[in-house]
Order: structure tokens, then sequence, then C-alpha cells
């Protein structure tokens, strides 16, 4: 027998047995791509959207009628990078022995790339040297052809996609709109959390993607569907786990998916959970993660600090202005306020939370809200 898997991953995804839910989203997705409607996939960090993403794709290869290839463009600079990215993504999904696979590589020849092998994963990696900002833009277009012509239909997925609005190239997203708008077997999937980038780049008016795409907004996974498949995944590893654990790690982690699985992986080691059980795993990995927060406090101001804490003793605030929040802790003026609070938005220290009753604030790090909790 194999070595037990924790069914609670914390990075990466394993497959649809250790993935709770997301019916609803996947159906959209799904939906949209039967028929060619490009989706623009939104939440907060953490919240399981590279999750559905592939989730989504195995459930597309099951299907068996599609290609996918998934693009992370987090580190990614300028218009070259993005290149490069995307060509990497294709090789990996086409490998040279296939035919396509073969074209494409026909293609890439054509473009004087120099090839080389990550080190660690031996995942192929391209550099190309290009004469000229036109021969750059002529490769995007190539490459995204390339997946138009193969008789396949192909869903392409870029991660961290806002990452675009930091590109020198001013007319990135002019470009992509042109090439990607001919397309006929190839859809997309634009993925990332910065919500005000994103919604400035799909749905303003002036701007070339403009209403080109369907939003999808993801937030927490239904809180009893959660305890449903957490139960589940205990019981089915022989655990004893008791309600009161269960609606305790949901409350203390809120339910936000990254950190419910955190916790949900660390109980996994004992065969019997309780909630005292539950909260010495909370305040181990609390001060297992102290050193951090205390670097969080160098690199931010007395005074963005301060907010910080005070907000993490409220939990979530929704008049962030008010005389009566300001006072309690001693805050300042609402316009000195307003900057500490923009400032801390941009480095995602808080985050923003739209609702149809308006909008609410928190700490963005939900296990360093619980820190600051305790601390102050
Ligand atoms: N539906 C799910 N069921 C169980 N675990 C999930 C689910 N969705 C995501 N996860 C897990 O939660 C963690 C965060 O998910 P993921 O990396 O997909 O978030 P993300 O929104 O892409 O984050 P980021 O914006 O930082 O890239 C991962 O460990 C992932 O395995
Ligand atoms: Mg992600």
């Amino acid at each position: 027998m194999g070595k037990e898997i924790n069914p609670f991953p914390v990075k990466g995804y394993i497959s649809k047995e250790y993935f709770c839910d997301r019916e609803k989203e996947l159906n959209v997705l799904l939906r949209n791509v039967q028929n060619g409607v490009n989706t623009t996939l939104i939440s907060p960090r953490r919240m399981g959207k590279t999750g559905l993403i592939f989730r989504f794709f195995e459930m597309l290869i099951d299907l068996g009628d599609y290609k996918t290839v998934y693009v992370d463009i987090y580190s990614s600079r300028n218009l070259s990078d993005f290149i490069k990215l995307l060509a990497e993504a294709i090789i990996q999904k086409f490998p040279s022995k296939t035919p396509i696979g073969k074209s494409f590589w026909n293609l890439l020849k054509g473009l004087r790339p120099v090839f080389t092998f990550d080190a660690f994963t031996g995942s192929p990696q391209i550099k190309i040297s290009y004469q000229s900002e036109s021969e750059k833009e002529q490769t995007l277009q190539q490459l995204l052809a390339f997946l138009d012509g193969q008789k396949l239909l192909v869903v392409v997925a870029i991660d961290e996609f806002q990452q675009i609005a930091n590109y020198p190239e001013s007319n990135m997203e002019a470009l992509l709109r042109t090439y990607i708008q001919p397309l006929k077997q190839v859809t997309f999937i634009f993925s990332g959390s910065r919500r005000h980038t994103l919604m400035e780049i799909f749905s303003s008016s002036s701007r070339p993607f403009y209403s080109s795409t369907q939003f999808i907004n993801l937030e927490a996974i239904d809180c009893d569907v959660y305890k449903t498949f957490i139960r589940d995944k205990f019981e089915r590893g022989k655990r004893v786990i008791d309600e009161d654990s269960i609606n305790f790690v949901m409350s203390w982690t809120k339910g936000y998916t990254f950190y419910t699985q955190s916790i949900c992986n660390r109980l996994y080691p004992f065969k019997k959970i309780t909630p005292e059980r539950v909260k010495a795993e909370c305040n181990d990995l609390l001060l297992e993660n102290e050193s951090v927060y205390l670097q969080y406090r160098n690199l931010l101001t007395q005074k963005q600090w301060n907010f910080l804490a005070a907000l993490a003793k409220e939990e979530s605030v929704t008049l962030l202005y008010s005389s009566e929040f300001l006072m309690k802790y001693r805050l300042g003026s609402p316009s000195s306020v307003q900057g500490i609070v923009n400032s801390l938005i941009d480095k995602e220290m808080i985050r923003e939370q739209i609702a149809s009753g308006g909008t609410s604030y928190c700490v963005y790090d939900v296990f360093l809200m619980r820190w600051l909790q305790r601390i102050y």
C-alpha cells in the first residue's frame, strides 16, 4: 500500500476527489466553453481560482473533446515574457512526439529560439530574440492562430491576468483582443485576484476587452457543503471528529478555502480530533507564522499597523470612516485614514468585500487577523 495522502492539499491540485464543490462555477465554465464565450474568473487570493481551473480542465479531459492549456503569467513583466510563457505552456501540452507537437516545434524553429531545460523540473524553457516590436506581436498572433488551426477545441486559461496591466507595452490589451477575436476553436479563461484592475480591463467601455467576457466571482464555498466534505474526508481516513471541532475550524478560518484547508491538513494526522486539539493546532500555527507577522509590522508604518490591528479586532467593518470606529481605536481623522486604507488595500493587507448590502473591509490574511486579535 502506498503512503496515505493527506486529503487536504494546501498547494496545487490533486484530483476531483480532494476538491470540494464549485458545481455551479463548473457548470458556468462549461456552458461558456461550449458556447465559445470567454470567462473572467475573479476572487480574492487563495480562494480557489487555480484549483477551479484545474478541476475544470480535468472535467473537460473526461469529456474528451477538448485540449487545455494553462499559463500562469505571475512572473511575466512584458510581452516577451508573456509569449515565452504561452509557448512553454503549449510545448508542455503537446509534446514534440505528437503530430501537433511536431508542427508546433516547426513553428517555433522559425522564431530562432534557444531551448534550455529547467534544472529542477526538467520542463522546457524557451528564449526568443526579436528584431523588432512588430516581430513580437506577430509571434503572439502566430501562437494563438496555431492553437486555432488544430481541428481541436482548445481552452486556454491565463492565470494572474492582472499582470498585463503592469507591462510597459501600452497596447497589450488591444493586441490580445485583436488576435483573440477571430479565433474559432479557442476559448479563454482570464483569472486573477486584483478586482479593480480586472474590472477596469473587462468592464470599462473605453478598453478593448469591454463586455467581451462573462464574469465569475468566486466566493467562499457553501459552509454546509464544506463541512460535509471535511467530515467525509476525516471519516474515510478512519478519524474521529466531532461536530464542534468542524464548526470551530469553519468559523476560525471563516470558511476561506486556503485557511480551512491548512487547518484541516494539520489536523488530519491525528486519529481523534476534539475542539481542544483544533485550538492547540490553531495556536501552534500562529506561533510558527509569528516571525512573518512581525516582519509585516516592520514593513508597515505605525499608523498602518495600528489600523490593521483595529480592523482585526472588529473582524469586519462596513463604515470604515465612521467616528465610532475611528474614535474607538484612536485612528485619526477620516482624511488621514483614507490614505492608510488605500495603501493597505494596494499591499493586499486589507480586503474589500463588495456585496449588495454594501462594501465591508477585513484583514486579508485570516491567520494574520487571528494573530492580531490575540496580541492586541
Ligand atoms: N474547492 C476546493 N476544495 C478543496 N481545496 C481547494 C478548493 N479550491 C482550492 N483549494 C485549495 O485551496 C488552496 C488555495 O487555492 P488556489 O491556489 O486555487 O487559490 P487561488 O485563488 O488561485 O489563489 P491565488 O490568487 O493566490 O493564486 C489550495 O491549496 C487548493 O488546493
Ligand atoms: Mg492561483
